[in-house]
């Protein structure tokens, strides 16, 4: 699911000379149109003018002018749905890029449904994990080495038993072995027929244990699917307005439906990336205090849909083996040429980043790992760094375990609101500082300070970065609600500013956080389910492949491990990616 095109690889390689590109096809159209410019700017001007002058208050009249203006703008536009959502409110992508990144990436995620229907399938013809089924090809005197494939197939079947015929069921895969505290992710091959390969590497000697989980049938992914287009606004946002005494919420979101009401537009003016709250009744829009979730857009399934989500009957269960479930892996080969040939080219493609063994994470992306069991061995690793962290609260317990790990880590007090921040720890003895602050909107925190919202892009160009700034970044949970694009967009910005940052300060050190899988029931999959997380995390990797920058694979990392799914892994997993984090900061450091 890598982008591997050669089309893709050739803009990549554009794209850092993108501005000088962008110049020529500018010039020729402002020859071109230069006419038309011209006369829409006279135009502009005059308009504006004429709206200051007969302005008896520059603070009320202007605002709700300009919103007036907003919405008749807006009433004229398309409605959001499926794949233009909002694409007109953001800052449009020059054509190349429409044409190359984004069709390749949404062709990269695409997802095989269910056959259309003309009436709703009913749930005993759906994928049920209890009647299907996988077979490890176990046969009498067959050795498994280390370095070798391991290949499960899974046939699902229905809750009649019948055998599936078609693909899109989203499976989970790993192997593991309790005894060795070891496992390591599988990958699922969907042969849109009802059947599934799962293929695991062999990386360790001994005992290991295939498990596959159903996590959705494929029909429940056609309603996942159904819900991101159609109900793009399933989770909203609210806003609180106030100015002496008087306040006032209203809701928010990336794109609010053109009605008639009034609008106060807080699109980012450098990255383009929108955002609108309802205009309070009295209030102007430049008196908006703090940004919050507002809810949940409840009854989102059909009566026929529901059964599709029920926990312990299709949401992450385990299916079971025919056979064996496990195998006993010998040392490697002694005949190398043998191993090599023994792997076959998908397993290559699709390699893991890592695995465990006694617990530990061993990264196979080229990052000799280290443990740091003691504060002062964090301490010396991060001496003389600043490290910002930016992003989701899952990039926020990276900095609450550094606090609760290094005593020397001082929390400053900023005042700022509990598990929101922004917030910045000192360690003057080795002069290091840690700050966190989360990404813009949208994110479903209790209430961030409005003047406090910055976008990740915006932040990265701030920095002077070198050798001794280390940038965290994490942005995923937020956008599972909203269509891809949404989140293709405000990747596209921030990789934009990790290739300048990289560009002005080549030894700036960036770290990118995967998205993880998490604990699912009905209700949650509606808004945050690991099908919409894993579209976004292979957007993601595509996004920051090939860059100078580390990828800590949360997402292998907590499919690997033993513990139960949870959107704020354990600290044993944290701990793990921790690590990861500290082995590339210091093995960078001391190159
Ligand atoms: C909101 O503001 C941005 C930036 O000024 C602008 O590009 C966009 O058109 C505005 N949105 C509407 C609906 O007017
Ligand atoms: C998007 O929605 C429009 C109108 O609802 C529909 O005509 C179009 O086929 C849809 N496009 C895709 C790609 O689903
Ligand atoms: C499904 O497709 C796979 C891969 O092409 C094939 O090996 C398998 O036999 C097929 N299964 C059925 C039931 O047709
Ligand atoms: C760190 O702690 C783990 C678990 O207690 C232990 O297995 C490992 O050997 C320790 N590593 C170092 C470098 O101290």
């Amino acid at each position: 699911m890598m982008p591997s095109s050669p089309q893709w690889k050739a803009y990549r390689k554009m794209e850092p000379d993108h501005g000088t590109q962008k110049k020529g096809t500018l010039c020729q159209k402002l020859s071109k149109y230069a006419v038309i410019f011209l006369f829409l700017a006279v135009f502009g001007l005059i308009f504006l003018l004429r709206n200051v002058n007969t302005a008896e208050n520059w603070n009320c009249h202007t605002v709700s002018a300009l919103d007036q203006h907003q919405s008749r703008i807006q009433s004229k536009l398309p409605t959001f749905h499926n794949h233009t959502f909002c694409a007109h409110l953001g800052q449009k992508p020059s054509p190349e890029e429409l044409e190359l990144e984004e069709r390749y990436l949404l062709d990269s995620i695409a997802w095989p449904g269910p056959p259309p229907r003309s009436s709703p399938v009913a749930l005993n013809q759906t994928s049920d994990p209890v009647h299907s089924l996988f077979t490890l090809p176990i046969k009498e005197g067959r050795e498994w080495h280390v370095g070798d494939q391991l290949e499960a197939l899974v046939q699902m079947h229905d809750f009649q038993g019948r055998p599936k015929i078609y693909g899109g069921d989203f499976l989970l895969a790993r192997l593991h072995s309790p005894e060795l505290g070891a496992g390591v992710a599988g990958k699922v091959l969907d042969h849109r027929n009802g059947s599934y390969s799962a293929l695991f590497p062999l990386l360790w000697e001994g005992s290991a244990q295939v498990e596959v989980t159903l996590v959705h049938s494929s029909e429940a992914v056609a309603v996942l699917r159904r819900l991101r287009e159609e109900q793009p606004q399933r989770v909203f946002y609210k806003s609180l307005f106030r100015s002496g005494s008087h306040s006032e919420t209203t809701v928010c979101n990336m794109c609010l439906p053109p009605d008639q009401k009034l609008q106060c537009n807080y699109t980012d003016l450098s990255t383009g990336e929108p955002w609108y709250c309802y205009k309070p009744k009295v209030l102007g829009c430049d008196t908006r205090i703090n940004h919050a979730t507002g809810g949940y857009v409840k009854n989102l399934l059909t009566s026929k849909e529901a059964p599709l989500f029920q926990s312990d009957v299709n949401i992450k269960v385990h299916i079971h083996a025919s056979g064996p479930d496990r195998i006993n892996v010998l040392p490697p080969r002694k005949d190398r040429a043998e191993v090599e040939s023994s792997v076959k080219p998908e397993a290559i493609q699709h390699a893991p980043s890592g695995y465990y063994y006694k617990d530990s994470w061993r990264s196979l992306n080229g990052v000799t790992m280290r443990q740091f069991n003691e504060s002062s061995a964090i301490t010396q690793c991060l001496k003389d760094k600043v490290i910002y962290m930016n992003g989701d609260s899952t990039v926020r317990q990276w900095f609450e375990h550094l606090l609760a790990f290094v005593p020397e880590l001082k929390q400053f007090n900023l005042h700022s609101p509990k598990k929101i921040g922004p917030f910045m720890a000192v360690d003057s003895t080795h002069n290091i500082l840690l700050k966190y602050r989360c990404h813009g909107p949208p994110i479903r925190f209790s209430a961030v300070i409005a003047n406090e919202f910055r976008y990740i892009s915006n932040e990265l160009d701030g920095l002077s970065g070198g050798p001794n700034t280390v940038a965290v970044l994490s942005i995923w949970a937020h956008f599972s609600t909203y269509p891809v694009e949404v989140y293709i967009r405000r990747l596209r910005h921030i990789r934009r500013a990790v290739l300048r940052l990289l560009d002005r300060a080549p030894g700036t050190i960036i770290v990118i956080r995967s998205a993880n899988l998490r604990a699912l029931d009905p209700e949650v999959s509606l808004y945050d389910s690991d099908w919409y997380s894993l579209q976004l995390d292979e957007v993601l990797r595509a996004m920051f492949k090939g860059l100078n920058v580390l990828l800590v694979d949360a997402w292998q990392m907590t499919l690997a491990h033993r513990l139960p799914h949870d959107l704020h892994p354990p600290p044993a997993i944290i701990k793990n990616m921790i690590d990861m984090l500290l082995s590339h900061v210091c093995q960078k450091s001391h190159q």
